[in-house]
């Protein structure tokens, strides 16, 4: 059993690159070699509803587990994939949106971010299936620099095999899982990122014609994953940081591409990013979990036994209606709780501020949870888990770095 956070966006898990692709020479290219910077939305205010959230937690956590024992192949089935997009086509709550823009003259619309996939999507027109979304439909009609990839383009071959297919309509994809799909080709446009709208040519998204589903008030998902189809693979920036602020509601959180990208000052930790053997080909960002403390005792694995029993003079409640394993009454009171530390390869170590793993869970306060959830095989660093830290992930470095900020003043 390991530990797990309530979030969305997946964090410190690695991979390398899939060996034998050729690298997207003619892709996306960069007229800003310094780096940009753009801004995250939170979609709904924490303390949310984190019942909700847990219960899309599990659907992923699912996913990711058996890609993370799986081989290679276990990576790209379908029900493995299925269970990635059903929790991201629910997971409304909780996201973060970024704002991109496509096209010649630019269509803007907000995308969730997801550090646990590669392609950058969103809804075009003409649609035959739509999910509703804020922003009109992108029309690939209605923009200069639009162009579809051809088959034979190493970004086609870099979807998953399982899901990529080859017809009259070009380089498609056709993703279906239990509560919806989404289905579309291959294209290329210029894309706008950042808030002085760095644009860069040519870059690769999939742009779906067939969608089931509630993004939850976004057009569609901004992949910042480990792939060649990464839009940070892409952009060849090869390293980004963000900031989720806690008081989110008080402004939106920054998140830095290329050399704006860098976590410094003595807190500064970092860990590498490693490789899952079983998954090679994978995605996500991996890192080396080496231990974990309760309060005074290290555990190898967590353990929900001992924070128990840190918890005493506590009435435990049952968690069961809200999704989690352990819950107490609080009422009013100011609960001394455990301190949680997290320990990775290499030294780093995370205190994990007490409001990202135990806080209260219903409306009126009364009972508060452990807000970790029991897992096996893989554990994920989640968007709660990361909240008022700055968190580095550095591709050619081959390290994750973090650092407690102030998110505000970055
Ligand atoms: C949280 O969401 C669940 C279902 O998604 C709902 O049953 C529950 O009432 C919600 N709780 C709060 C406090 O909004
Ligand atoms: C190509 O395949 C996709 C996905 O299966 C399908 O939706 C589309 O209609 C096909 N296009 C043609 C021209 O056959
Ligand atoms: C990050 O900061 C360190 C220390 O200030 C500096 O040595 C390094 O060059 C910076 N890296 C980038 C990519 O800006
Ligand atoms: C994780 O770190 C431990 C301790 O340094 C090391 O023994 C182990 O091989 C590492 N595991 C991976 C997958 O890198």
């Amino acid at each position: 059993m390991a530990c797990k956070a309530v979030a969305e966006a997946l964090l410190p898990l690695a991979a390398v690159l899939v060996v034998g692709f050729l690298p997207p020479a003619t892709f996306a290219k960069s007229p800003h070699k310094h780096g940009f910077r753009a801004t995250l939305t939170r979609v709904h205010q924490y303390p949310g509803n984190y019942s909700a959230a847990a219960r899309r937690d599990a659907r992923r956590l699912a996913s990711l587990s058996s890609a993370a024992a799986g081989s290679a192949r276990t990576h790209t089935s379908k029900s493995s994939f299925r269970g990635l997009l059903q929790a991201l086509v629910e997971n409304g709550a909780g996201a973060y949106h970024m704002s991109l823009s496509l096209g010649t003259p630019p269509l803007t619309f907000p995308a969730i971010l997801d550090t646990g996939s590669d392609l950058t999507w969103t809804q075009c027109a003409t649609c035959s299936a739509c999910f509703a979304q804020p922003t009109p439909l992108y029309d690939p009609a209605g923009s200069s620099t639009f162009w579809k990839l051809p088959c034979g383009s190493p970004l086609c071959r870099a979807l998953p095999r399982a899901f990529r297919g080859c017809n009259a309509t070009g380089c498609v994809y056709d993703y279906r899982y239990t509560v919806g799909f989404t289905a579309g080709y291959l294209a290329a446009d210029t894309l706008g990122v950042g808030e002085d709208t760095s644009s860069f040519t040519n870059a690769a998204f999939g742009c779906s014609t067939a969608n089931g589903g509630d993004m939850g008030g976004a057009s569609g998902i901004v992949g910042l994953g480990r792939g060649a189809l990464s839009l940070v693979s892409q952009l060849g920036v090869r390293r980004f940081s963000y900031c989720l602020r806690s008081d989110a509601d008080a402004g939106a959180s920054p998140i830095l591409f290329g050399s704006l990208a860098n976590v410094t000052g003595s807190e500064a930790q970092s860990t590498p990013l490693v490789t899952n053997p079983a998954a090679p080909g994978s995605p996500y960002y991996y890192v080396n979990l080496t231990g974990v403390t309760v309060g005074s005792a290290d555990l190898p694995v967590a353990g929900d036994t001992r924070f128990l029993s840190q918890m005493a003079g506590l009435t435990s409640v049952s968690g069961a209606r809200f999704d989690f394993d352990l819950c107490f009454a609080v009422g009013a009171m100011e609960v001394p709780v455990p301190r949680l530390v997290l320990r990775f390869e290499g030294g780093a170590v995370y205190t994990v501020p007490r409001t990202s793993y135990f806080d209260a869970v219903d409306e009126r306060g009364d009972v508060a949870c452990l807000l970790v959830l029991p897992t096996r095989g893989v554990s994920v660093i989640g968007n709660v888990m990361q909240m008022d830290l700055h968190v580095l992930y550095d591709l050619d470095g081959r390290t994750f770095s973090f650092a407690t900020a102030d998110c505000a003043s970055l």
